[in-house]
């Protein structure tokens, strides 16, 4: 029997997945408008209980050029936001649609949904992982230079303890490649979360060596959804941890920078930066269309 595939967390994908994924992409990028529709006759919800500009109009457009239907619930506008429980809402909407796409705070959330609803299951961001945004971006990376990730060195700078440098982390032990993580000790990645991924993570308060002949300067926003009430700290504790052209010339000539966006300019990058690599950073962006896609048709298969 064909086990149901969900595509829950970064940590739950080994390194083989993770390449049976990306190799589907180009196919999704470059035959748009004329691949298979495995999702006809199918409709899958997005359910959202954080903002989002990329990850919503990626999945509603790819999740209809795959041939479905389109639900957006917004968390607040369905019973979820007055306290039913999500393995009810699960099991609810189990019955009624084909798949779901979630963003939310807490991970076991995509889990529980995953379980009770029992139909295919995407994380769309949690407080714990992106799983997308870092496929999309392996794919873009590899995609910009010809070249496997593997044995590249990839320097994140800011925020470390949020769901991006999570998920990350995960693709850098499953893939073969050095992440450095830039960041003030408070702002590190859990030691507990490094014993339990392995692979070759280091992580330094030192930017400058973190940025030396780096292959890729990767930011994120200092102040994550849901850390909003600590956001006049993070500004004052993350100050230091800012792509700009300085720290661009200690990478590698040539080397990528890239952010998930949003971006808040003069904060976890120049203006200046952002704006020189804007070719990158936006068809990162694109690219999650194209990713997406691709994880979808890999789970319905
Ligand atoms: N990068 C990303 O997930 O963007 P959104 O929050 O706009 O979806
Ligand atoms: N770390 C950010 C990512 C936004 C795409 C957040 O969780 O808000």
């Amino acid at each position: 029997m064909r086990t149901m595939k969900h595509l829950l967390s970064l940590e739950a994908l080994s390194g083989t997945e993770m390449r049976e994924i990306l190799n589907r992409v180009p196919a999704f990028k470059n035959h748009r408008g004329r691949h298979d529709r495995p999702l006809a006759g199918q409709t899958w919800a997005l359910i959202f209980s954080k903002s989002s500009t990329r990850t919503r109009v990626s999945f509603e457009v790819g999740l209809r050029e795959l041939g479905a239907e389109v639900l957006f619930l917004n968390a607040g506008d369905i019973q979820l936001g007055r306290g039913e429980p999500i393995r009810d809402t699960a099991r609810v909407l189990g019955r009624m649609i084909h798949g779901a796409v979630i963003r939310t705070f807490a991970q076991q959330d995509v889990e529980d949904f995953a379980r009770f609803s029992g139909i295919p299951t995407v994380n769309a961001l949690t407080d714990a992982e992106h799983p997308c945004q870092i496929l999309t971006d392996i794919f873009t990376f590899e995609e910009q230079r010809g070249q496997s990730i593997e044995g590249k060195v990839v320097t994140f700078v800011g925020d470390g303890a949020c769901n991006v440098p999570a998920s990350w982390i995960w693709a850098a032990a499953r893939l073969g490649f050095e992440l450095r993580i830039a960041a003030p000790k408070a702002y590190q990645p859990e030691a507990e979360l490094l014993r339990r991924a392995g692979g070759s993570i280091v992580c330094t308060e030192d930017l400058d060596a973190a940025a030396t002949d780096a292959d890729v300067l990767y930011t994120d926003v200092w102040v994550s959804m849901g850390k909003e009430a600590e956001g006049a700290q993070r500004l004052k504790d993350l100050a230091g941890y800012r792509i700009n052209e300085a720290l661009v010339r200690r990478a590698k000539p040539g080397a990528l920078v890239m952010h998930c966006l949003p971006a808040y300019r003069g904060k976890e990058i120049t203006e200046e930066t952002l704006e020189a690599h804007a070719d990158t950073i936006f068809r990162e962006a694109e690219n999650r269309l194209h990713t997406q896609k691709a994880i979808v048709d890999w789970m319905v298969r």
